[in-house]
This record gives structure tokens, sequence and C-alpha cells, in this order.
């Protein structure tokens, strides 16, 4: 049914996300428009949906698959840390809920054009919105041995970060590296043999990713500028797949004080969904709400 992207923990997305079935709803990551569709689908006819995606063509797959409920939703190819900008652009003052579903989609993954995957091989490319200019191929060509081990012990966690710097740096002289296949080869050849079923390149693929698409200064700078539209009781639904930014979400939930906290721990998929989308497995899901002004406060 989802080719484009099957999405994680879509029912609980809804039941936590839809407040007010007439509101105003952002999907801050609409890919392939799975989430979008089912919150459309939920919430009342009068429903509207504003749908962010930095991805072109992912914008082009949610305007068909969403594009049943007309004039209900408005697509915007852009960068979520500029929801702002995008909610005066809309003449949208508050909202009624947001979703952020974050990192790349299937199709993202699954496109060996793309880059940003080893299990075919593509261009070393990586960036999910493609006018912007730097892309993967450019960091791992250009960037200093430090540099590069910095990227993959930060934002991978990879342990031989420095080991497979050095392998690349020496690789790169002898010729640049122009593909996901070259990087995975020269990981591979590094660091031979898989980790607890795990690729060696897996940590360090990730990471470029990040880097490349800047994921942990987006996130900040969205959750900053999006309290303010919120209306009370409005709520902020929040899919991650990686600690850094769990790590960013819960801290940033628990230290505003116009949040409470709904889902003290993060809340996971089941076992059954797990089995029939592995991609679900690192998901976690956390909701906090505007509070509610107790009379007599001011705005
Ligand atoms: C996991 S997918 C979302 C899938 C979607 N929920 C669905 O049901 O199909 C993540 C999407 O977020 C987009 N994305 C990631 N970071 C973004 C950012 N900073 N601004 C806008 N879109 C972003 C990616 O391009 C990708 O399409």
């Amino acid at each position: 049914m989802f080719h484009y992207h099957q999405p994680v923990m879509i029912a609980e997305v809804v039941q936590y996300l839809i407040t007010d079935p007439q509101g105003v709803y952002v999907d801050a990551t609409v890919g392939g428009g799975g989430h979008a569709k089912a919150i459309l689908e939920k919430a009342s006819p009068q429903a509207v949906l504003i749908g962010i995606d930095r991805d072109q063509e992912a914008i082009e797959t949610a305007s068909q698959v969403l594009a049943e409920f007309g004039t209900r939703v408005k697509l915007i190819q852009g960068s979520f840390s500029r929801i702002a900008e995008i909610l005066i652009q809309e003449k949208i003052k508050t909202i009624h809920g947001i979703l952020f579903d974050l990192g790349v989609s299937s199709r993202q993954l699954d496109a060996p054009e793309r880059g940003f995957s080893f299990s075919q091989d593509g261009p070393l490319d990586m960036r999910m919105d493609r006018t912007q200019k730097i892309d993967a191929c450019q960091v791992v060509n250009s960037f200093s041995e430090k540099e590069l081990a910095d990227i993959f012990f930060y934002y991978g966690e990879e342990r031989k970060s420095r080991k497979i710097a050095r392998s690349i740096v020496l690789a790169r002289q002898r010729k640049p590296i122009m593909t996901t296949g070259e990087l995975e080869k020269i990981i591979w050849d590094c660091h031979p043999g898989r980790r607890g079923g795990i690729h060696p390149a897996t940590r360090v693929f990730m990471a470029l990713r990040i880097y490349v698409n800047q994921e942990l200064d987006e996130l900040p700078k969205a959750l900053a500028s999006i309290v303010q539209y919120m209306k009370e009781g409005a709520r902020l639904v929040i899919l991650s797949y990686h600690s850094l930014e769990d790590r960013i979400v819960k801290n940033f939930f628990r230290n505003h004080d116009q949040l409470e906290v709904i889902t003290r721990k993060p809340i996971i998929p089941s076992q059954q969904e797990i089995q029939s989308n592995p991609r679900a497995r690192s998901a976690k899901m956390r909701v906090a709400q505007k509070l509610l002004r107790e009379e007599g406060t001011p705005a």
C-alpha cells in the first residue's frame, strides 16, 4: 500500500495528535503523505493540514497521495526550521497540532541515485534538498581527517572514527571517492566484518547524512519557534530514530515552561509493527501539550 514510505506508529500518531477534529494541523515532515492522509481521514472535513518537506520529490508524491483532500491541504517545499516564516506566509496564527517524523524516508534510502545508502551503488549525495550546495561527496573529499573523524564519532557514535577517517584520507589521495560503493569498500577494508549483524559502514553513512542535512541543528530551531503558534491544549508529536535527536526532544519538553509532557516514557512500536516494518525498530515517539492557561493569568 505504501510504496514511498511505510508510516510508523500511524494509529498512535493520529490518536495523540488530534485534539480538535476541526483544527489546523502541521505535518513538518510530510514525506510520502502517509501520516498526513491518516490525520485528514480521522479529523473532520473542516480540518486543514500544512505539509512541509525539504525534498521536492516528497512534495510531489504527497500531492498525489493527498489530492483527494483538495484545498484542505497545502504543501510547501522547505526546511522545517523555517516553520515560523511558513506559518506567517500562510497567514496561520494558531495551530492545533504538529507532527515531526524525523530522519529519512524509505524512498530516499532505497533510491540509489540519492546516495543515502550503500546497499546499492550510487553517487555520494545524501542531500534531502537537492538544491542545497554541500553534499556527501564534498564532505568526504574535502574535509580534514579530524573533521571527518569528529563527524563519525559525534553523529554516528562510531568507535573506529579515527581509523576510518585515516583510511578515507589515504584513499582519496589516490583518487576522489565518488560513489557510495567506493566509500563502503574503504570502510569495510579498514574494519572488516559485521558487528552484531551491522555492516561497519552503517554508522558512518548515518553520520554523514546527519551532517550533510544539518539534522541536529534543524530540530532545535524548529522547536524553539513552534510553541508560540500552538493553541492551548495543542499537541507536539515527535518521532525520532536516533538517540541524539531523542535527547534534544526529551530535554526540550522537560525544560519548556509552556509544555506539559504527555508521554513520560517514549512510546515505541509493537513487535508486530517491527516485524512487518523493520525500519520502525528504532522509533521513539514523544508527545507534549501546550499548557492550558489558568483563568486570570496573562496570555
Ligand atoms: C521519515 S520521513 C517522513 C515520512 C512521512 N511521515 C510519511 O508518512 O510518509 C522524513 C521526511 O522528513 C523530511 N525532512 C527531514 N528533515 C527535514 C527538515 N529539516 N525540513 C523539512 N523536511 C525534512 C525528509 O525529506 C523526509 O521526507
